[in-house]
C-alpha cells in the first residue's frame, strides 16, 4: 500500500535521499552512550539572552500578528547598515529580505533562477542542500570538483568557467566554504564575477560563513566588488554569527529591482518570518558584534588550534587547515568509505562526524568535524579520536 502511495507522487519528489548527515546524527542519538556530536553545522553555545529577551518581549507584547512580507522595516534597515558597515559600501534598505533561515534564501532564489532544464554550476564538495533545492526545482545540477593538494583546497576557475554551457544560469559560490573551509580570494571573486558579466550569468554568493575568518576580520565578499544593480544574489543567516541555528531565520540580499518578485516568493513559500522573532534578529544584529567577536568566533579560533595540533599529528589524517568557516574536513589512509567511518567512531569512541559520502562527488573519503564548540567538548573529543584513528 504504501509503495503505492510513493509511487503516485513526483519521482523526483519521491527519489530525494535521506541527507547523510542527518542519518549519522540519529544513529548517534539512538547510542546507549555518551556521544560528543561534532556533525551538525552549530555550536553548543545557546542563543544569547540578549536576543531571547527581544524576542520574548515582542511576543509577550502583542507582536503576534502576520507581518512585512519582506521583514519589519527596521530589521531591514538594520541589515543594510550592517553589511555597508562590514563591506564599506553602500547598501539600500531595500535590497534586503527576511527569509526563513539562509535555506529559505536559497530555496526561493534557486525557484527564482532555475526551472527545469536551467543549470546550475556549483564547485563541490557543498553542503548538500543546494544540490536539493535545485533538484526539486528541476534544475540541471553541475559539480566542478575543488582539487585536494598540499595547498589545500584549490578551485580550477578555467574548469568552473568551461562547465558552463548554454542552459547555464547561475553559478553557486559558498565562500568561506562548508565542509571544505576554502575562501575564495578577491581575485578569484573578481574573476567569477567578471565572468558571470560576460556570459549573462547570476551569481548565487553564500557567505553564510563570511565572519568566520582566522587571519582577517572577513572573507572577501561579492558585495566589496559587484554593482548594486548587478546579477548578484548574496544569502545570510542569523544562525551561525549569532548561536540562532533553531530560530530559522536569515536574510537574502537582491537587486532592488527583484524586491516585489522576491516578497511574491516568500508570500507563496512561507508568507514571511515571525514577527516576534525578528525582534530577536535585530538585537542581534545591532548589539551582537561583542558576543559575536568575544564568544563565538574565540571558540572557533581556540578549538581550531586544539583540532589542527591533534589532526596533524596523526600520520593517517589528510587535512588541510581551513582557511574559513568552522569545518575541518579530512580524510583517513586506509579508509575508503566515510560513511562507514562515521559509524564506526560513534560505536567505538561515541565521536559525531559527518560523512563527507553527504557532500556530493569529491569528498567520499572525506569526514567533517565541526568546531565551533567549547574547549570542554571539543578537547576529549579529539583526544577519542586520536585514540581511534592512531
Ligand atoms: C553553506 C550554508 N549555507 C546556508 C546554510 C543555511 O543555514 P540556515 O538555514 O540555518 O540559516 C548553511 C547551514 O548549515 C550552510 O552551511
Amino acid at each position: 500500500m504504501s509503495q503505492n502511495l510513493l509511487e503516485s507522487i513526483r519521482t523526483d519528489i519521491a527519489d530525494l535521499p535521506e541527507s547523510g548527515i542527518v542519518e549519522i546524527m540519529n544513529y548517534g542519538r539512538s547510542l546507549d552512550r555518551d556521544v560528543i556530536g561534532l556533525w551538525a553545522g552549530e555550536g553548543d553555545l545557546p542563543t544569547p539572552k540578549f536576543i531571547c529577551d527581544a524576542a520574548a518581549d515582542a511576543l509577550h507584547g502583542g507582536d503576534t500578528f502576520y507581518t512585512w512580507q519582506r521583514g519589519v522595516p527596521p530589521l531591514r534597515a538594520a541589515i543594510a547598515s550592517y553589511l555597508s558597515n562590514l563591506y564599506g559600501v553602500d547598501i539600500s534598505a531595500e535590497r534586503p529580505i527576511v527569509t526563513v533561515g539562509g535555506m529559505q534564501a536559497i530555496v526561493a532564489t534557486v525557484q527564482m533562477l532555475c526551472g527545469p532544464g536551467d543549470e546550475i554550476i556549483f564547485p563541490a564538495p557543498v553542503w548538500p542542500n543546494i544540490f536539493h533545492a535545485a533538484h526539486i526545482t528541476g534544475a540541471i545540477r553541475t559539480p566542478v570538483t575543488f582539487t585536494f593538494g598540499n595547498q589545500g583546497w584549490k578551485l580550477d576557475l578555467d574548469k568552473l568557467f568551461d562547465a558552463v554551457g548554454e542552459n547555464t544560469r547561475a553559478i553557486f559560490i559558498n565562500s568561506p566554504g562548508n565542509p571544505t573551509g576554502w575562501m575564495a580570494t578577491r581575485e578569484e571573486l573578481i574573476a567569477i564575477r567578471d565572468f558571470a558579466r560576460e556570459r549573462g550569468l547570476w551569481i548565487i554568493a553564500d557567505e553564510v560563513y563570511g565572519r568566520f575568518t582566522y587571519d582577517r576580520d572577513h572573507a572577501p565578499s561579492f558585495f566589496e566588488i559587484c554593482e548594486p544593480d548587478e546579477k548578484l544574489i548574496v544569502v545570510n543567516t542569523f544562525s551561525k554569527n549569532w548561536a540562532m541555528t533553531g530560530w530559522r531565520i536569515g536574510w537574502v540580499t537582491v537587486p532592488e529591482a527583484l524586491g516585489q518578485v522576491y516578497e511574491n516568493l516568500v508570500q507563496y513559500n512561507t508568507s514571511g518570518v515571525a514577527g516576534f522573532l525578528q525582534q530577536g534578529a535585530l538585537a542581534a544584529i545591532t548589539q551582537g558584534e561583542d558576543f559575536f567577536k568575544n564568544e563565538m568566533l574565540a571558540r572557533c579560533k581556540t578549538a581550531r588550534d586544539i583540532v589542527i595540533d591533534t589532526l596533524e599529528r596523526l600520520p593517517r589524517v589528510r587535512l588541510a587547515p581551513p582557511d574559513g568557516a568552522f569545518y575541518a574536513f579530512f580524510s583517513v589512509d586506509g579508509e575508503e568509505n566515510s560513511r562507514d567511518l562515521c559509524l564506526r567512531l560513534l560505536d567505538e569512541v561515541g565521536v559525531g562526524l559527518a560523512p563527507g559520502t553527504a557532500f556530493g562527488p569529491g569528498a567520499e573519503q572525506f569526514v567533517r568535524l565541526c568546531y565551533c564548540t567549547s574547549e570542554a567538548q571539543i578537547r576529549p573529543a579529539m583526544e577519542r579520536l586520536a585514540e581511534a584513528l592512531a
